[in-house]
């Protein structure tokens, strides 16, 4: 055989498996797995939207979601959304965002009902996610509204009361602004080099010490 028919063939046969593939293009198997069964699949699709949809069935009353927060929750989390030790608040903080100490709690910060229901949903109890029933679950997101002065002590949560929940915080979200704030920042010739004032060295901590006081008062924050 000739060298260029060889090479020939040689290039064929190396070229052809990948032509063939492109043509028909089958998923590959690696023969693991098995096909993810509707029950499964229902065991993880549990997101909920805005608006509800998404929310299991069932219902609770603050009333009922004070028990189980206390037995389930308040170890970490406060009697009063307060605090226990060095875990997440979930209450107070009105006001914080913008100070130099903010507090981001469920009235303070979260968007909608269905952040804090869904968090709730797929991760607490911490250490224990998924243990509480949907009644518990509706139960206890209705008592930690209930915190933050978001529902009144009668309130009772569901698919139905769902949309009679108003977070305090929801317009303080807005759509990604960068390419308009910050136009400067994202043009096709960016500043590269001496592009800040120079730093200005205000103190040593050799000579300060200690950790310079903040003099700015410390709004609202809960020590
Ligand atoms: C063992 C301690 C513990 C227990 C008990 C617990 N949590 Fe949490 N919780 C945490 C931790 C830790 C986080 C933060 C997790 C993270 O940031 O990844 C958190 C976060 C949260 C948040 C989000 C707070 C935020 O501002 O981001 C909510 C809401 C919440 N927990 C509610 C509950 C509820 C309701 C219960 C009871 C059903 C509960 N937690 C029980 C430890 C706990």
């Amino acid at each position: 055989m000739s060298r260029s028919v060889s090479l020939i063939i040689a290039s064929l046969l190396l070229a052809s498996p990948v032509l063939a593939q492109d043509k028909k293009a089958p998923p590959r198997s690696y023969g693991i797995g098995q096909v993810a069964t509707p029950a499964q699949i229902a065991g993880w699709d549990i997101d909920v939207r805005p608006d509800g949809a998404g929310a299991p069935p069932g219902k609770g009353s603050v009333k009922d979601g004070e028990k189980i927060y206390l037995d389930r929750c308040a170890a970490c989390h406060g009697e009063f959304g307060e605090s226990a030790g060095r875990w997440p608040q979930l209450a107070q903080g009105k006001g914080t965002l913008a100070s130099n100490d903010p507090v981001k709690t469920v009235g303070s910060y979260f968007p909608y009902l269905s952040s804090v229901f869904d968090y709730v949903r797929r991760a607490m109890p911490f250490g224990d996610a998924q243990s509480l029933s949907n009644d518990e679950l509706y139960a206890v997101v209705a008592f930690v509204l209930n915190l933050n002065d978001i529902v009144d002590d009668k309130f009772v949560l569901s698919k139905e009361t769902w949309s009679q929940v108003k977070m305090p915080n929801e317009n303080g979200f807005y759509d990604d602004d960068r390419e308009k704030s910050e136009k400067a920042f994202w043009n096709s010739n960016p500043c590269m080099k001496d592009c800040r004032p120079p730093v200005k060295i205000t103190g040593h901590a050799a000579v300060i010490d200690v950790t310079p006081e903040d003099k700015t008062p410390r709004k609202g924050g809960v020590e």
